[in-house]
Parts: C-alpha cells; structure tokens; sequence
C-alpha cells in the first residue's frame, strides 16, 4: 500500500488538531466500517469559518485527510464548507490507497456534522437533505 507524499506529511504533521472550547458548531461522527471516531469543532463569524479542529481516534488516512480538509475549510464561508466532499480532499492529498478511501468520509462527515450543529444552534435554517446519511452521494444545489 504506498501513500502520497502530501498523505505522509499531513500524517506526521496535521494541521489544526486540537479542541476549540468555545466552538460554535460541534460535530462527532463514527467510521462505521472500522469504529474509529472523528470529533471536528469550528468558530463561525458573520458566516465564515474562522477557526477549526479536529481530534480523531482514526487511522494515519483519517488524520491526513483530516488535516487537509480543516485547511480547505478554514476562512470560508459555512455554506462553501459543506459542499467539500471526500473526493476533493483525496484529490488535494493525490489519492488514497482505495482500501483507505472510507477514512476520508469521516472527515467530510465531521465538518457536515459540525456546520449543523452550528446552524441549530443559532435557528439558521437549512434544506435537511444536506445532512443525510448518505451524504457522499448527494447532488443538490445549494443556492447561496
Ligand atoms: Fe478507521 Fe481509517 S481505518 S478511519
């Protein structure tokens, strides 16, 4: 099994691991095909994500994609942040080895799950499709 260069540094050196105490979104998500479980936290003003972390009982994938998907997140606006899929993420690493493609959901997932944690928690309403669990495959238009 051989992993990119970009998989191999992120691994040995994430970015934005760690907890936010006073986060404004919360997302704890579970890989269901290993167990391992990913807990992303972000700070959101005027709509724009200013700061985020992720802690992670995952594999070396999981936390390379991880620490890639926080540093495509972080400075953009929330709605921007939850049109990043997986595949984007494994992209911007040059790929994962294919057995390992499902730690990167976890990344995907926790962010999702994290924006909509901030959204009922502040009343902002959303188009609930966004969030379903099969949230890698949806194809809906998000109109921000
Ligand atoms: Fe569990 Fe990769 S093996 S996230």
């Amino acid at each position: 099994m051989e992993y990119s260069e970009k998989v191999m540094e992120h691994f040995a050196r994430p970015h934005n691991v760690g907890k936010i105490e006073d986060a404004d979104g919360v997302g704890e998500v579970g890989n269901a095909k290993c167990g391992d479980i990913m807990k992303m936290y972000i700070k959101v003003d005027d709509g724009i994500i200013t700061d985020v972390k992720f802690n992670t009982y995952g594999c070396a994938s999981a936390i390379a994609t991880s620490s890639m998907a926080t540093d495509m997140i972080k400075g953009k606006p929330v709605s921007e942040a939850l049109k990043l899929t997986n595949q984007a993420v494994v992209e911007a690493l040059d790929g994962l080895p294919a057995v390992k493609i499902h730690c990167s959901v976890l990344a995907e997932e926790a962010i999702k799950a994290a924006v909509k944690d901030y959204y009922d928690k502040n009343g902002i309403e959303y188009d609930p499709a966004l969030f379903k669990e099969d949230s890698c495959h949806y194809e809906h238009h998000h109109a921000q």
